[in-house]
């Protein structure tokens, strides 16, 4: 019944799930028509993966610390979802470097990306914690009437069948076809380890030099307290009847291991197995705790 409650909110297309409601098979399917420009930077990730945190330090990168009043803009108008647009943002009319966000996997891009026009920043972070995250983010999800236990829930993301869809798919597809993109790729847990590296890796990749002084606030303003705070950062400023934040913060925890705290001994065995049949064979390294 709970399983049942959760893939309700979903609706497959292309062998990934979406939130349903909130995008259409007709608009992902013009995603690949879109015309990308030299300068866009498409920030893609897996859900819980650190996108919004990301998208704090881009805007602050691409807008030199945000020097041009870009901070009293919402985030989710600074780096608009390709896929979920809820606010209707006329991409063509946007001024570059235009900057993007999606959880789409590789193959539904815009075609012009594989033509190495535009650039890819694709963050991942552990699928443990991801999956806790994303627990608690189902929690908050207005569409979902009651809550759902955690073993529900670590069944279901485990399957696959979370918006996003499965956590395995979307990291091999991405990691296996990154020679066909212009792509950077970076971890949620190295950000949290050295962010300022993180920094000049961005600006190194997106052709941008910043004083050491615009780095500072670039830092400053990407802290996990000051973004839990900002307005403009925290998407405290979606709709209730999309996210009733009364019920948690999408800024939560912000920290590495903590699936330590949720996971059993059976279920951490089972992610491990699926990893290691899914991914084992890839070079991909994580920091699992700190
Ligand atoms: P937790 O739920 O573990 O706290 P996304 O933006 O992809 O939905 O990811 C949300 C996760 O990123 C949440 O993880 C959130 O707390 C974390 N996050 C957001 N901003 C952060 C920041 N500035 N520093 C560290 N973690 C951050």
């Amino acid at each position: 019944m709970a399983h049942q409650a959760l893939e309700a909110l979903i609706f497959k297309h292309k062998g990934v799930y979406f939130m349903k409601d909130m995008a259409t098979p007709e608009v992902i399917d013009s995603i690949e028509h879109m015309e990308v420009r030299e300068s866009d930077v498409f920030l893609v990730t897996y859900p819980k993966s650190g996108t919004i945190w990301t998208q704090q330090i881009l805007s602050l990168i691409l807008n030199e610390g945000h020097r041009n009043g870009t901070e009293n803009i919402d985030n989710i108008e600074r780096a608009p979802w390709i896929e979920y647009n809820i606010r209707n943002a006329d991409f063509s009319s946007r001024p570059s470097p235009r900057l993007f966000s999606t959880h789409m996997p590789y193959y539904l891009m815009p075609r012009d990306l594989r033509f190495k026009m535009g650039k890819v920043i694709y963050v991942f972070r552990n699928p443990k914690d991801a999956m806790v995250s994303f627990y608690h983010f189902y929690q908050m999800y207005s569409k979902l009437s009651y809550p759902v236990d955690f073993e529900t829930f670590a069944d279901v993301y485990m399957s696959g069948k979370v918006i996003g869809g499965s956590w395995f798919d979307h990291v091999r597809g991405w990691y296996t076809h990154k020679e066909d993109f212009n792509i950077l790729f970076l971890t949620y847990e190295e950000m949290k380890k050295d962010l300022r590296s993180v920094v000049l890796k961005i600006c190194k990749f997106v052709d941008i030099k910043l004083d050491e002084k615009a780095i500072d606030i670039v830092l400053e303003r990407a802290t996990f307290n000051k973004m839990k705070y900002d307005p403009h950062a925290n998407y405290s400023f979606l709709p209730k009847d999309l996210l009733d934040q009364s019920r948690g913060n999408f800024l939560r925890k912000g920290t590495i291991g903590d699936w330590k705290n949720m996971m059993t001994v059976a279920q951490n065995e089972k992610l491990n197995q699926i990893y290691k049949e899914k991914l084992g064979d890839l070079p991909i390294k994580f920091f699992w705790d700190i």
